[in-house]
């Protein structure tokens, strides 16, 4: 593998699901693969998990890590060309990335969407220009549109707790006070359109996801009725992504939060969340800390995917 930005690289999802199988088994088995190698994670938004695991991974693969959070200690980065910069940011991306190539054999970037400009989110400028400059092979760590490491711990976790063939897995958003881009439920379904389980989103009007990425989805405005028989609940906020409403909130209901009335509903699903997650905004503390709630052992997963991913892209060099 060159690049990852979206789960589809993976090809056969069974093949990747062995693969992560595999390294989770065998978390060591690899280290050589990683001597004088060096990763540098490059953060321009804040992270714990991503931070955390992805450097765990490629640990666990003999790789040095560096990491640099943009805004933090470094000089501030203008990515657009053209611009005369004669404001707060000294140093061009155009010019910082290539710098940064040379310095490392891997690079990750997580570069979350803007919110302002669909267009130039939906371009996933600020990664592709990673990967058209810095001359080395980069993987997201959540871009403007899509979080693949997180989509592939999310099915890697299903897999594994999954007691039906075909299970019914609901994607269902919930409120936020801030808004948020729609990189992860993107990538959910994306992943989940890849495998034959029954797929149902559920959203109050006006939150539509493209398309393009909700793919054979069955769209369901009542939430409850979307509950009824499923086996995994996915929870997520994402902000509108429809025409001038791009990036804004729209419903701040806290009728949409997941709460144990609304999970009796289910087929005594399990719930599952990326994290971070506002509590009893998204959902209820009961439904998080019960037994039924996975989003330890998928955070947990994270560092499995991070290292499929990593181990992938080291095989490649
Ligand atoms: N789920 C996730 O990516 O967590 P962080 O934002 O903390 O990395």
């Amino acid at each position: 593998m060159k690049h990852f930005t979206s789960i589809t690289q993976l090809g056969d999802l069974k093949d990747a699901l062995a693969a992560a199988k595999y390294v989770k088994e065998n978390p060591f088995a690899d280290q050589e693969l990683g001597w004088n190698k060096t990763l540098l994670m490059i953060f321009f938004n804040s992270s714990l998990r991503t931070r955390l695991s992805t450097q765990k991974a490629a640990l666990n693969l003999g790789m040095n890590v560096i990491v640099l959070d943009v805004n933090q200690g470094a000089w501030k980065l203008e990515t657009e060309r053209g611009v005369i910069m004669d404001g707060d940011k000294p140093e061009h991306l155009l010019e910082a990335i290539p710098v940064m190539g040379s310095y490392c054999d891997v690079i990750g970037v997580r570069a979350f969407a803007g919110l302002q400009d669909r267009d130039y989110d939906y371009n996933e400028v600020i990664i592709n220009q990673f990967i058209k400059y810095s001359g080395k092979p980069v993987f997201s760590m959540e871009a403007a549109t899509r979080h693949p490491l997180q989509t592939l711990a999310d099915i890697l976790t299903i897999e594994e707790h999954k007691t039906k063939n075909r299970p019914k897995v609901v994607m269902t958003w919930a409120p936020h006070p801030r808004a948020l881009p729609q990189a992860v439920p993107n990538s959910f379904a994306e992943g989940i359109n890849m495998t034959d389980y029954e797929f149902v989103i559920t959203h109050p009007h006006g939150y539509e996801l493209d398309p393009a990425f909700t793919g054979r989805a069955r769209i369901e405005y009542d939430q409850r009725k979307a509950f009824e028989g499923a086996d995994f609940i996915y929870a997520k906020n994402w902000s509108a992504y429809a025409g001038d409403n791009y990036g804004k909130i729209l419903c701040t209901d806290r009728d949409w939060t997941v709460d144990a009335e609304k999970m009796a509903l289910t087929d005594n699903a399990f719930f599952m969340h990326c994290l971070p997650v506002r509590r009893n905004m998204i959902v209820s503390d009961d439904v998080i800390e019960s037994p039924r709630s996975l989003v330890i052992p998928e955070a947990a997963n994270r560092v499995v995917s991070a290292q499929t991913i990593l181990k992938s892209i080291l095989s490649d060099l």
